[in-house]
């Protein structure tokens, strides 16, 4: 018996559908419709009055709700709309004119972290990457070797979004402390489903978002800060939630909050985060290990379903450094995915990936099976 099976119930998607698209939308919980529809008889009812009345704090109360998942301190989670604004707040806080002007990236990031990272090359940054030599890992060597006394930031996704390689985060820090650099770490792939910790891992940044693995939904990204750094950060991207008193309305230069609203910009996402907090709080009562645990099972059994149907995996078969996806590497991967998105299993296709296929924790073992076994009659017939 598999009790995680009992949350299927609150997930109205699975009732028709084979929902193996976590990594790139996770379901949506029941009660998140409840949420939005609070938000909307709260700002009927309450009107402005509703800002006082916990809107304004949202950032940071909702923010909570993803540090307990990240491991990071009370009041140390802001919640912003998405990663690529967490990504351009963060290293607008940095001096890229000097020596020290290396940021640091890896081939498995995210794209929209890169179109960030160069658009400061025209502010000093000197952006160098570090090769997947696969498309599926990245060797740990090579990443520390790139980091130097000339680095500023390291930047890495824990996991990667194309193949799920898990990397080796507290190495990397190590690696970037001893040179005097900064981490960031992309988490949208880890967390919620691989177990993270920011501050046993001492990054000194983490980003993600709420649409994947933690079932918030879109909108509603997340950034932490280290604490010990807060003082030291004057972010150049801001807006007036991050004044001391935003509501002195002062003019000139911003003097910035004392706490982690210095990290926050204009206007929230309220409606975004009231839809978000059901998918937390979800995760936070399941607990990020026993989901890890199952997803562990579940995917090598993907592993293990394909090989025994002669489909090659693009995705590392170490069960350690694999997160929660397998990726199906047939050579009509699209034409495939349409086919099974037309009888209701819904996976995705990324290019020089694959047919990309996310159990979470309220898939059933048999949905496993029934997606391979549909995968392998459209690749054959296709053939
Ligand atoms: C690792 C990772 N980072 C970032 C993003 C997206 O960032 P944003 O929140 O800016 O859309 C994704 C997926 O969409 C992702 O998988």
């Amino acid at each position: 018996m598999d009790p995680l099976l009992a949350w299927r119930k609150e997930f109205p998607i699975l009732g028709h559908t084979t929902y193996m698209i976590s990594h790139s939308l996770g379901a949506m919980p029941q009660r998140a419709a409840d949420r939005v529809r609070e938000f909307t008889d709260t700002w009927a009812t309450r009107g402005i009055r509703a800002w006082a009345e916990g809107w304004w704090e949202m950032p940071v109360t909702v923010g909570n709700l993803i540090g307990s998942i990240i491991g990071a301190g009370d009041c140390e989670v802001v919640m912003h709309q998405n990663v690529s604004i967490c990504q351009s707040l963060v290293t607008s806080c940095l001096d890229w004119s000097g020596r020290r002007n290396k940021l640091v990236t890896e081939g498995l990031n995210f794209p929209s972290n890169d179109y960030v990272y160069h658009g400061l090359e025209r502010i000093g940054a000197r952006v160098v990457t570090v090769p997947s030599p696969d498309g599926i890992t990245l060797p740990l060597d090579p990443l520390l070797a790139a980091i130097d006394e000339e680095t500023l930031l390291v930047s890495v996704s824990h996991v990667a979004f194309r193949s799920s390689y898990v990397q080796d985060l507290a190495a990397i820090v190590k690696r970037a402390h001893e040179m005097g650099a900064m981490v960031i770490a992309d988490l949208y792939q880890s967390a919620g489903t691989v177990p993270v910790n920011v501050r046993d891992l001492q990054v000194d940044f983490a980003t993600g978002g709420s649409v994947k693995w933690l079932c918030g939904g879109p909108g509603a990204g997340y950034l932490y800060v280290r604490r010990d750094l807060w003082d030291s950060l004057q972010p150049a991207a801001t807006g007036w939630m991050a004044h001391e008193e935003p509501f002195a309305f002062e003019a000139g230069p911003i003097r910035y909050a004392g706490d982690a609203f210095r990290f926050l910009n204009g206007t929230p996402n309220v409606p975004a985060m009231y839809a978000a907090r059901s998918g937390y709080e979800i995760i936070n009562e399941i607990g990020v290990p026993a989901i890890r645990e199952k997803s562990k099972r579940q995917t090598a059994r993907l592993v293990a379903l394909a090989d025994d149907a002669g489909i090659p995996v693009r995705t590392c078969r170490d069960p350690e450094r694999r997160g929660g996806v397998v990726t199906f590497d047939v050579p009509n991967a699209k034409e495939v995915t349409q086919e099974l998105i037309r009888r209701e299993i819904l996976v995705d296709y990324r290019p020089k990936a694959g047919i990309r296929v996310a159990p979470h924790f309220y898939t059933a073992d048999e949905e496993l099976d029934s997606t391979v076994a549909a995968i392998r009659e459209l690749a054959l017939a296709a053939r």
